[in-house]
This record gives C-alpha cells, sequence and structure tokens, in this order.
C-alpha cells in the first residue's frame, strides 16, 4: 500500500507545469492546454520538451524500480506502475488534473516488458512521423501496446495492466480525438497559437 502511494506521489510531480512555470509560462493556457512534452515543446521548445519527456518516462520506470526493490511481487510492481501513470494524470499539484500519460505510460510499460516497450515505441514513432499528430502515434501505440501483450503470450495479469494503461490514455486523449474528427487538432511543427 505504501508503495502504491509512493509510486503516485512520483507520478504527481508535475515536471510540464513546472518547467513551464519557472519560464514564466501557465502550461494549462497555451497550445492544447495539456501539461505534458508535446505541449511544452509547442510552448517552449525542444529542450525542455525533451527534459520533460525523460523525467515523465523516469517516474513510471521509478515506481516500478522501487516496488521490485521493496521485493513487491510483479504484479504489485505493475499496480505501482499504474498509480504513477494515475499520479501524473490526476495530480493534486496541479487540482487532480494533469497530463494523458504518455511518456509515463510508456516508462512502466518499457520496465515491465522491454521487448514490448520497444516495439510500442517503433509503432508509435512510426506514426507520428507519418501523420505529424503526437496524439494519434499515442493512441495507436496505446492500441499496439495490449495486441503487443497479446501476442506475445504475456501473463494475464500484466496484459490487464497494458490494457488498463491503454484505456486510460485513450479517455485522457478524447478531447484530442474530438479535434481529430473535426480537423483541428494541430500537427508537430504548426505554429503555436491561443488555447483551444
Ligand atoms: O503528450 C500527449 C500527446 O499525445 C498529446 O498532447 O498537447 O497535443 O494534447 P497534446
Amino acid at each position: 500500500m505504501l508503495a502504491v502511494l509512493i509510486a503516485y506521489v512520483i507520478g504527481a510531480v508535475p515536471a510540464a507545469a513546472w518547467v513551464a512555470r519557472s519560464r514564466g509560462v501557465d502550461i494549462r493556457q497555451v497550445g492544447s492546454g495539456n501539461s505534458g512534452a508535446t505541449n511544452v515543446l509547442r510552448s517552449l521548445g525542444k529542450g525542455p520538451a525533451l527534459a520533460v519527456a525523460i523525467f515523465d518516462i523516469l517516474k513510471g520506470v521509478l515506481a516500478v524500480v522501487i516496488a521490485r526493490a521493496l521485493h513487491l511481487d510483479e504484479p504489485v510492481a505493475a499496480l505501482c506502475g499504474v498509480a504513477a501513470v494515475v499520479g501524473h494524470n490526476f495530480s493534486p499539484f496541479l487540482g487532480f488534473r494533469g497530463g494523458k500519460g504518455v511518456a509515463t505510460s510508456f516508462g512502466v510499460i518499457a520496465v515491465l516488458d522491454p521487448l514490448a516497450g520497444l516495439g510500442v515505441a517503433a509503432v508509435a514513432i512510426f506514426c507520428m512521423w507519418l501523420t505529424r499528430f503526437v496524439s494519434a502515434g499515442s493512441i495507436v501505440g496505446a492500441v499496439a501496446a495490449v495486441v503487443l501483450s497479446l501476442s506475445l503470450a504475456r501473463p494475464l495479469w500484466l496484459s490487464l495492466v497494458v490494457a488498463v494503461l491503454a484505456g486510460l490514455l485513450i479517455w485522457q486523449h478524447r478531447d484530442n480525438v474530438r479535434r481529430l474528427q473535426a480537423g483541428t487538432e494541430r500537427r508537430l511543427g504548426d505554429k503555436p497559437a491561443e488555447k483551444k
């Protein structure tokens, strides 16, 4: 229980919001309004975005690694990973709002199942490169994670955890899906604009 709580607090550290604030920007008031690396890329550029992406990935990795270091069973370590993503998405530091959990979910999956993590990264990056929509790449990557987990015949608990992470990620992208349908979603490289 304590490990799950620690994982939640680690996940809750809002790197994007705090990095943006340190540069005088309120991340919730620019671009997509999301507290994540993609929106930091839009509003602050590549360096801060890379730093936020790495930090957010490490939150997911760390949550699982700490649980393992405490000799908890692997399913419990996976639960700690889910807690880190929940902390990222619903952070008490941001009034229980937050990001969409892409980087943190990736960190959790990569440490739980490195082969699936590699596959997910390849599929997501290819989709982002093809469409220039980070949101579409993230959603396709989430679906790929579930497909890969099932195809690789992973234990049921692991596939369930991956499915929960994928479901949460897709739910957090509901506004992006609406914008994709309406043709108003921003592509990578589009000029920054006011929040929509
Ligand atoms: O980082 C989440 C990404 O998939 C979408 O971010 O800012 O375009 O909503 P954003």
